[in-house]
C-alpha cells in the first residue's frame, strides 16, 4: 500500500512477499555454496558481496552475474573500493548547480522541498527536536539546505565528499545565510564522523545513502544516532525501487525497496517514526519516501 502518510508500525518486518523472495534465494544460494562454488573464486565473490550487502544481496545475486557484480561492488584496486571510486568519478563531472544536483528533472524541486518543508514540521518544535542546529548529509551546493533546514535551523553544517559543490554553496548559493553554516566538511561519508550530540535533525537527500554499501550505510545511521541531541530525528529521504534493489553501475547507486531500507535502519538500532511518499513527481520517476528515525 502506497498511501501518502503511513504511521510506522514499528518492528514490522518486510512484507510476505518479501520474506518468501528471501526465502527462495537463500535456499537456492545455499544449495549452490554447498555444492558447486565451495572452493571456487565466486565463493569468495559470494561472501564479499553478502558481507557488504547483506539486505540487499538476494537481489542483487538475482539480477546480475556474479561476474558482472563483484567489479561494481566490492572490487578494490590500489585500495580503492570500486563502487566508491565510480560514484566519486561520476560527481566530478557534475556541474555546481540545481541542475546537477536534480539531473533531469530540475521541474520538481519546488515539489520536493515544500513536501520536506511539511514532513519536517512534524518533527520538531515543542516537545520534539529543538531547532539549533542540523547537519544536511550528502548537501551537494545545499539546495535543501536552503529551501527546507535554514529556515528552521539557527546553525548548519554542510557534509559533501565534493569539494567544488561546497565552495559554490559558501560562495554563491547560499547567499547571506552561508554565515549560518558553522562547518563545511568535505568528507566522504562512508569515512565520516560526525561529531557527538550536536544535532537535533539529520537530514540525508538523494546522496550517499543510495551511494553507500548496506554495511557503511548501517555503521554511519549509528555514528549519527550518537550525534544526535536528546530528541533529535535523522531524515532520509530518497529514491526507493519498487521491488527489491535496483543498481546502477554507472554512478555507483543502490536504490533499495522501502523494506530493505528500514531493515538497514533496525539494523543500525534506530526506530522508524514515521514514513511518507512524495507526491506530484512525474510516474517515470522512481518513488521516492521519506523516512525519521530516531
Ligand atoms: C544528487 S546530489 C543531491 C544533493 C542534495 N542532497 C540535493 O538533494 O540537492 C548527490 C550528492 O551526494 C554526494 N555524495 C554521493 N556519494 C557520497 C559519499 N559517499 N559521501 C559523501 N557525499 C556523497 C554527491 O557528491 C552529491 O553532492
Amino acid at each position: 500500500m502506497e498511501s501518502a502518510v503511513v504511521e510506522e508500525d514499528t518492528g514490522s518486518f518486510p512484507n510476505l512477499e518479501y520474506k518468501a523472495a528471501h526465502k527462495a534465494f537463500r535456499d537456492r544460494w545455499k544449495e549452490t555454496d554447498e555444492t558447486m562454488c565451495r572452493h571456487s573464486m565466486s565463493f569468495h565473490l559470494h561472501h564479499s558481496l553478502r558481507s557488504e550487502f547483506f539486505a540487499s544481496y538476494l537481489y542483487l545475486m538475482e539480477k546480475t552475474p556474479v561476474v558482472k557484480l563483484f567489479p561494481v561492488t566490492c572490487e578494490i584496486i590500489k585500495g580503492e573500493k570500486q563502487f566508491y571510486y565510480r560514484s566519486q568519478k561520476f560527481y566530478e563531472d557534475v556541474p555546481a548547480s540545481e541542475e546537477g544536483m536534480l539531473g533531469d528533472f530540475v521541474e520538481i524541486c519546488n515539489v520536493d522541498l515544500e513536501a520536506s518543508r511539511e514532513f519536517l514540521k512534524r518533527f520538531v518544535g515543542p516537545g520534539k527536536a529543538g531547532t539549533q542546529c542540523a547537519l544536511d548529509c550528502g548537501s551537494g551546493i545545499g539546495r535543501v539546505s536552503k529551501g527546507v533546514l535554514l529556515p528552521v535551523f539557527e546553525k548548519m553544517e554542510l557534509v559533501d565528499m565534493m569539494e567544488h559543490f561546497l565552495l559554490y554553496a559558501h560562495e554563491e548559493y547560499l547567499g547571506d545565510d552561508a554565515d549560518r553554516i558553522e562547518t563545511y566538511y568535505c568528507y566522504n561519508l562512508q569515512d565520516f564522523t560526525p561529531p557527538k550530540n550536536k544535532y537535533d535533525v539529520i537530514w540525508m537527500q538523494w546522496g550517499h545513502v543510495s551511494h553507500l554499501t548496506d554495511k557503511d550505510l548501517m555503521n554511519f545511521l549509528m555514528r549519527c544516532k550518537k550525534s544526535l541531541h536528546p530528541n533529535g530525528v535523522i531524515i532520509i529521504k530518497d529514491n526507493m525501487a519498487r521491488q527489491g534493489c535496483k543498481l546502477d553501475p554507472i554512478d555507483s547507486s543502490i536504490s533499495r525497496h522501502l523494506d530493505i531500507m528500514k531493515c538497514i535502519i533496525g539494523k543500525a538500532g534506530l526506530e522508524v517514526l514515521a514514513v511518507e511518499k512524495q507526491e506530484g513527481f512525474p510516474d517515470i520517476i522512481m518513488p521516492v519516501w521519506m523516512i525519521a528515525m530516531k
